[in-house]
């Protein structure tokens, strides 16, 4: 979908219900290119190395395939999944492993990729786990950061845009498991005066 498009249908999305209406954040175009430049730092970061991408399902898998094309060279991947409980203000911050990944990372430059980082307790779960492991670099990209909302102390290494705090869909993110595949990444108001997931 264009920009012009995309920025006419802001209000109203395919599939979506009456109460929801969305706002274009992060224009598709404008995730392309910003792919296509942190593609190019990670490459020249690791010229030679085979790089193993590292998805966190689900919501990363739309920003890993553009990235692993944009990135050249030798790339494999793997993915993993956990599942966080009490997310939101009162967050726990425990995280359960739901599938881990098929093959070992020891001695591999590995890549960690993730849709967006939010209080950071998964993504501090995760490089926990996979130091345990040994690989011989472990790096992390994000498309997205919500950098007033992090609790972990955590920070990635290649980010794509630091957004506001606000319930963001699209381009992999979902709501409740919808509008992962919008080009764009929006933002999401359920009801009338703007009362938002985070804000429940
Ligand atoms: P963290 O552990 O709080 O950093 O949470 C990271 C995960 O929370 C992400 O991988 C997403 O699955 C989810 N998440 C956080 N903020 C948003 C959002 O605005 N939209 C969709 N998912 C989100």
């Amino acid at each position: 979908m264009s920009t012009k498009a995309a920025k006419r249908s802001a209000k109203q999305k395919p599939g979506h219900r009456a109460e929801e209406t969305f706002r274009v954040l992060i224009s598709h175009q404008r995730i392309r290119t910003r792919v296509r430049q942190m593609a190019q730092e990670i490459r020249r970061d690791f010229p030679n190395d085979q790089i193993h991408l590292v998805g966190v399902l689900k919501g990363s898998v739309l920003f890993l395939a553009d990235l692993a094309r944009e990135l050249g060279g030798e790339v494999s991947f793997d993915f993993i999944s956990v599942s966080s409980y009490g997310k939101g203000m009162d967050s726990t911050g425990e995280v359960k492993l739901i599938k881990d990944l098929d093959v070992s990372i020891e001695g591999r430059t590995v890549l960690v990729v993730e849709d967006i980082l939010d209080t950071g307790l998964t993504l501090k779960y995760l490089l926990r786990l996979f130091e345990e492991r040994k690989p011989k670099h472990l790096r992390v990209a994000v498309l997205l950061d919500k950098v007033e909302r992090r609790i972990a102390d955590v920070k990635a290494d290649y980010t794509g845009f630091v957004i506001p705090n606000e319930f963001v869909v699209g381009y992999g993110l979902d709501f409740d498991e919808r509008y992962r595949n919008l080009p764009d990444v929006c933002v999401v108001r359920l009801g009338p005066h703007g009362k938002t997931k985070v804000d429940a």
